[in-house]
């Protein structure tokens, strides 16, 4: 059977994969919307090769352009967040959310509040708002299945097994690309050396968060919120072959891993056909030829952001929310050259350190501490944090 399917995101580094991955199977996928939030040229063109019925730009400023660009398609034209969000309530088997940043919620909760299966990617949905996020797939019969790759793997060894058998969650990560660089030398790294992940090509938010570690302080929240566990029984394990992507242990001592070349078009694809297979055309995963997988403890006090993420996962309330805003306003400032690196984790810690938690946020709440941290983490670095 044919899935329809939605892309938000589709410029970016999982959507352009999930379109490699619909072109791959031709008949299993019916692309019906695509959005992104400034790339004109780019979502024109994947919009003429696959043919969704609707597409959304984000930036209302650039719906003119596109509309130009489709003229005579027949593809309907949405802008702005309105225009995203209703492209991600459209009528759909799966909507991939792959929008980058506390941008995608409003979106998820779109699609969330329609019942659709919605192919995570975007972590930081689930970071700031997971109580909700869960609550309202809940209520709507909505099926939440991972793309990050971690808990894409957790999501395949858990398979439906009860959470009273589940003892830890073991993340694996990379390290990144600043593993093995010295500390001192961190305010010194140029915006490319930071972005050169050693695994995985991906966006330039990411790349930063695999730099500092803030993504894995990020995914032990989207875990905790993902599989109904505390974050104390989520670790995080370096595993710089990438090729286990993460574990489950179970409370009888036998731990259930998920193994598999480095490539994210295999857990975008496990989402967009779950609870179906289909074949990859990518290579087997050789473990004869690795020959060894290494794995070791992270470095606590080199990437405090890890510990960050403890913090505001155990604090609860609206903390996931803040050091989710406070991060991104800082990558954005890094990547813009306003910060060198070290000033990422030195704000964070400081907005977290002097935000008053509210317990059971609803999503007014949210948004809220999201606004106030980004505003605390620029008024911060621009006094010197
Ligand atoms: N890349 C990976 O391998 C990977 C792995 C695991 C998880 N993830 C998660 O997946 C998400 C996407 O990552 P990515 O690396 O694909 O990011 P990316 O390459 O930066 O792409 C982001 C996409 O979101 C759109 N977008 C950005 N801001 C938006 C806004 N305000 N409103 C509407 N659309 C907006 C972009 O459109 P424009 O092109 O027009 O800017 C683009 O299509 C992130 O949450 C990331 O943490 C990524």
């Amino acid at each position: 059977m044919t899935k329809r399917v939605v892309i938000l995101g589709s410029t970016g580094s999982i959507g352009q994969n999930a379109l490699r991955v619909v072109a791959e199977h031709p008949g299993a996928f019916e692309v019906v919307g695509l959005t992104a939030h400034a790339s004109v040229e780019a979502l024109a063109r994947q919009a003429l090769a696959v043919r969704p019925r609707r597409v959304a730009i984000g930036d209302a400023a650039q719906a003119g352009a596109l509309a130009q660009r489709l003229a005579g398609s027949g593809i309907a034209v949405e802008a702005g967040p309105d225009g995203v969000a209703a492209v991600a309530a459209m009528d759909a088997d799966v909507v991939l959310v792959a929008i980058t940043g506390a941008a995608a919620l409003s979106p998820a909760l779109a699609a969330i509040r329609r019942g659709r299966t919605i192919a995570l990617a975007n972590k930081e949905t689930m970071v700031i708002a997971g109580r909700l996020m869960r609550a309202e797939a809940a209520q709507h019969q909505a099926a939440l299945v991972p793309v990050d790759s971690e808990h894409c793997a957790i999501f395949q060894c858990l398979d439906g097994k009860p959470r009273r058998h589940v003892q830890r969650l073991m993340l694996t990560g990379s390290g990144g690309p600043l593993k093995d660089v010295p500390l001192e030398r961190f305010d010194a790294l140029s915006r490319e050396e930071v972005l050169n992940h050693p695994r995985w090509r991906m966006g330039p938010k990411i790349s930063v968060d695999s730099a500092t570690m803030m993504n894995k302080g990020l995914e032990v929240i989207e875990a905790r919120w993902l599989f109904d566990v505390p974050a104390s029984q989520v670790e995080v394990l370096i595993h710089p072959e990438a090729v286990v992507h993460s574990m489950v242990e179970f409370i009888d001592g036998s731990v259930l891993a998920q193994l598999g070349v480095t490539d994210m078009r295999i857990p975008i694809q496990h989402a967009l056909t779950y609870p179906d297979r289909l074949p990859t055309s990518l290579p087997a995963l050789d473990l004869a030829a690795i020959g060894r997988l290494t794995f070791e403890r992270p470095d606590r006090a080199k990437f405090p952001c890890l510990s960050f993420g403890y913090a505001a996962a155990e604090a609860d309330g609206t903390a996931p929310a803040v050091l989710n805003a406070a991060n991104e306003a800082c990558v954005q400032a890094f990547l813009d050259g306003q910060i060198p690196l070290t000033t990422i984790p030195r704000t964070i810690e400081a907005v977290l350190a002097h935000h008053r938690v509210a317990p059971s946020p609803a999503l007014d709440d949210v948004v809220a501490a999201d606004r106030w941290a980004r505003d605390e983490a620029a008024r911060r670095w621009r006094n010197g944090a």
